[in-house]
């Protein structure tokens, strides 16, 4: 089994973190992703600099990568809250775009300032005009498990959603744990309806690790066939609109669990190890990876020997 990752530390990572990197810092960054296997990597936001100043700069970075020798393995996107955004990215030559949805009313008008009506309606012409341009499109659904202001989320209303992501054009969903409330059980009930709705190949899990409970949602997930899951290298992360929204679960971690399952990541633990070590000391403080904290265990390696 093959399992395909997002990195998305340089988006959802960063734009929760006080510290702003400069441009060339993250561009070091996504180097290192790149040379560490990284072949999806989300590299940064066209949206209001008012709203996320962490994000300022991305159109520099992206223009700087997209084409660059370094990244020719490298599927490069990025989020794009509108047409203005759409138009920003497209200057860049990013040939695949985020589009963000919520769930929730009250996230949807939290975070991007319109209801979940209003965001589908100006998806659909973003998304039309990106497809006409030969982008590939994700579509983010967030609070899918639970929400920040409105508690409990129906599972019905996530799965309309994500299924009118993809009637709009949306290549693939991913399918937004956005504040880590998840366990198993709700993960594998619905997972399993997602999966009816969206086939494997458009389901992607995206969960924060805020309670600890990620790991296992992933291996719920697993279960059920989905291979798709987004992380941040050293659980950078959280949402700027989401109170109590921390790191995405750590890229090290995800990958460190699946190899010694032997499902195959084709991502480089010591380098990812290595990023984390030096992405630290640029953010001058501890960061959340238990895996980056612990390193890897002596005398035993990434891949469990057979019994
Ligand atoms: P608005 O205020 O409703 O829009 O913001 P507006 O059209 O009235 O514009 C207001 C100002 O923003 C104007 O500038 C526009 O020019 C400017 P001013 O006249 O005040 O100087 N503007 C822009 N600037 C740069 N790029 C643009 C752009 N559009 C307008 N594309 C808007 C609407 C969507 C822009 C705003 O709400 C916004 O930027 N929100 C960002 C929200 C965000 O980035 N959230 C974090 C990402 S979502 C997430 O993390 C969840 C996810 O990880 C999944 C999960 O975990 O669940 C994806
Ligand atoms: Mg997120």
């Amino acid at each position: 089994m093959k399992v395909r990752i997002t990195e998305v530390g340089l988006r959802d990572g960063l734009q929760n973190e006080k510290l702003v990197l400069p441009t060339e810092v993250r561009l070091d960054l996504a180097r290192r992703l790149a040379q560490a296997g990284v072949r999806r990597l989300e590299l940064g936001a066209f949206v209001s600099p008012k709203w996320v100043p962490q994000m300022a700069g991305s159109a520099e970075l992206l223009k700087a990568a997209v084409g660059a020798p370094e990244f020719r393995d490298v599927q490069l996107s990025a989020l794009v809250p509108n047409d203005r955004g759409l138009d920003e990215a497209m200057q860049t030559r990013v040939p695949r775009i985020a589009i963000f949805a919520s769930a929730t009313e009250s996230f949807s008008l939290k975070n991007i300032n319109c209801s979940v009506e209003e965001s589908f309606a100006r998806y659909d012409d973003v998304v039309k005009r990106a497809k006409k341009q030969k982008l590939s499109v994700r579509g983010y659904l967030s609070m899918c498990f639970g929400c920040a202001f409105e508690g409990e989320v129906k599972e019905s209303v996530v799965v309309k959603l994500a299924a009118r992501l993809v009637e709009m054009g949306c290549d693939e969903v991913s399918i937004g744990d956005t504040i880590g409330v998840a366990d198993p059980k709700q993960v594998r009930r619905l997972g399993a309806k997602l999966l009816r709705e969206l086939g494997p190949r458009r389901t992607t899990m995206h969960f924060h690790d805020t309670r600890g409970t990620a790991l296992a949602n992933i291996l719920a997930s697993l279960d059920l066939g989905i291979t798709s899951f987004d992380s941040s290298i050293a659980g950078l992360g959280g949402c700027p609109y989401a109170p109590s929204a921390t790191g995405n679960v750590a890229t090290e971690d995800v990958v460190y669990m699946l190899e010694r399952m032997g499902v195959k990541t084709d991502l480089h633990m010591g380098r990812l190890i290595e990023t984390n070590r030096w992405l630290q000391s640029k953010m001058n403080r501890e960061l959340p990876s238990k895996v980056g904290r612990a390193g890897l265990p002596q005398r035993l390696g990434i891949v469990r020997a057979p019994n």
